[in-house]
């Protein structure tokens, strides 16, 4: 039947969808150049490749085929092994799973729709370049760079993104979770009055490493192969945990906000995750975060165990505050009735339905902003100086090597403020 799978949407995409500002900015319409997935073959699939088959790459893969009406065709990974075993997962044949650094160019190569882009944020801006020049339409990972001229890249992609109608969601869920589309839209609506403050907060307790192999029968790790299977730990492949985890709630500030911050003040460190094994990323950071109007909004993140836990975001207003998540207090209480869809699925959801009905997302410049924001935290708290957003923003700082290939490469210091 003609696009009989379309039918089998679980979810209300649409109406969530157009709540959303990013819904509401592209209704506009279909640009020129867009590859018309659909109405070419109604009863055929969207074809799917992933790029970067770990822990979240395999789970956004798993999320989009519940969407509804994809198939994963194709995989690319750097390492053999995950290309392979995600490969299997997916029923992809051998002759479509790719390894090496070039991966995604081969994958590109191939006949896919859209591809998911999930390996560490460093490698974000180039594979979004190429994807979008291959005309792909893409779901990608948030953080979306480590640097400026990383973000800068991946705006530039999303303005071609726009011109070619292709669409391009990322991996910030919460804007496409109910209970934080609606709390919003309230806001928004003035249901707390003018927002005065707020705060974030990313703390938590450590996460996992991958010990070195040095000598074993298989072989040793080089530099970069430690790095790559290690990448939370290193700045020029994760940003810092303030941009890979923290870059969330700040999103949900910029997003509440309708801004991004001006300038930043902060300080951090590295205090108990010293060992070498952990490469040179901070392990806490407090940033107080100055939007325009004098608003000011103070964040925390830290990976320490043994310490209070917390993950979430506050604004508060003239009238009230909220949770921004699913509750109001103030002049106009309200709570989140319940409701919606897991927001891992139905950011796919929407992306697939903004194809399907020949209206892009466009989240790329939305996400890069939020990516320079903590950047701009963490900049603020190696650095110990005032960062400004316009300064930042032109910045020629970027993080890594210029060629990629397995061999010796050395750590960075970590950063010292002042
Ligand atoms: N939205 C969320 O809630 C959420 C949750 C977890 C992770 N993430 C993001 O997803 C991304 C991936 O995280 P993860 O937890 O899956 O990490 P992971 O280490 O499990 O997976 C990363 C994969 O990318 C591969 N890879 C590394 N460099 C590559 C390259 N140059 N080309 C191709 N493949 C490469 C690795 O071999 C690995 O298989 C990160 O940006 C992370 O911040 C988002």
């Amino acid at each position: 039947m003609k696009n009989s799978f379309f039918k089998e949407i679980p979810i209300l995409s649409r109406r969530q969808f157009m709540a959303s500002s990013a819904g509401a900015a592209v209704g506009a319409g279909l640009a020129l150049g867009a590859p018309a997935l659909l109405g070419q073959d109604s009863g055929k699939k969207f074809k799917v490749g992933l790029i970067g088959c770990g822990g979240r790459g395999t789970g956004a893969a798993n999320d989009n085929l519940k969407a509804y009406g994809t198939e994963i065709v194709a995989v690319a990974d750097l390492f053999p092994e995950k290309a392979e075993g995600a490969a299997r997962s997916f029923k992809v044949p051998k002759e479509k799973a790719f390894s090496g650094f070039d991966a995604y160019r081969k994958l590109l190569e191939t006949d896919v729709d859209i591809v998911l882009l999930a390996t560490p944020p460093h490698f974000r801006p180039e594979h979004l370049e190429a994807a979008v020049n291959a005309k792909k339409h893409v779901f990608m990972e948030k953080p979306v760079a480590v640097d400026p001229v990383g973000v800068r890249r991946v705006i530039a992609a999303g303005e071609k993104a726009k011109e070619l109608g292709l669409s391009i969601v990322a991996g910030t869920q919460r804007r496409h979770q109910l209970s934080y589309l609606e709390t919003v839209k309230r806001i928004q609506d003035g249901a707390i009055g003018d927002l005065v403050a707020g705060r974030c907060y990313w703390c938590q307790g450590s996460l996992w490493v991958a010990k070195r192999v040095v000598g074993t029968p298989s072989g040793s790790w080089s530099d970069t192969e430690w790095m790559v299977r290690n990448w939370l730990y290193f700045t020029w492949l994760s940003g810092d945990h303030i941009v890979e985890q923290h870059i969330h709630n700040l999103d949900v500030m910029n997003w509440f906000l309708g801004s991004h911050p001006v300038r930043a003040r902060g300080m951090g460190g590295r205090q108990v995750r010293t060992d070498s094994e952990f490469g040179n990323i901070f392990d806490h950071h407090a940033i107080d975060f100055e939007y325009p109007n004098g608003v000011h909004i103070f964040s925390m993140c830290r990976q320490i165990d043994g310490c209070w836990n917390d993950v979430s975001e506050h604004v508060v207003g003239t009238k009230g505050r909220s949770n921004c998540g699913d509750e109001i207090a103030g002049q106009n209480p309200w709570r989140f009735p319940g409701g919606g869809q897991n927001p891992y699925v139905q950011e796919h959801a929407d992306l697939l339905e903004s194809i399907r009905h020949g209206k892009p997302i466009n989240e790329a410049r939305q996400v890069a902003e939020s990516t320079l924001t903590a950047i701009m935290g963490r900049e603020a708290s190696y650095t110990g100086k005032v960062i400004v957003w316009e300064e930042l923003m032109k910045s020629d700082l970027r993080l890594g090597p210029e060629k990629y290939e397995f061999g010796p490469f050395p750590v960075e210091p970590v950063a010292r403020p002042g």
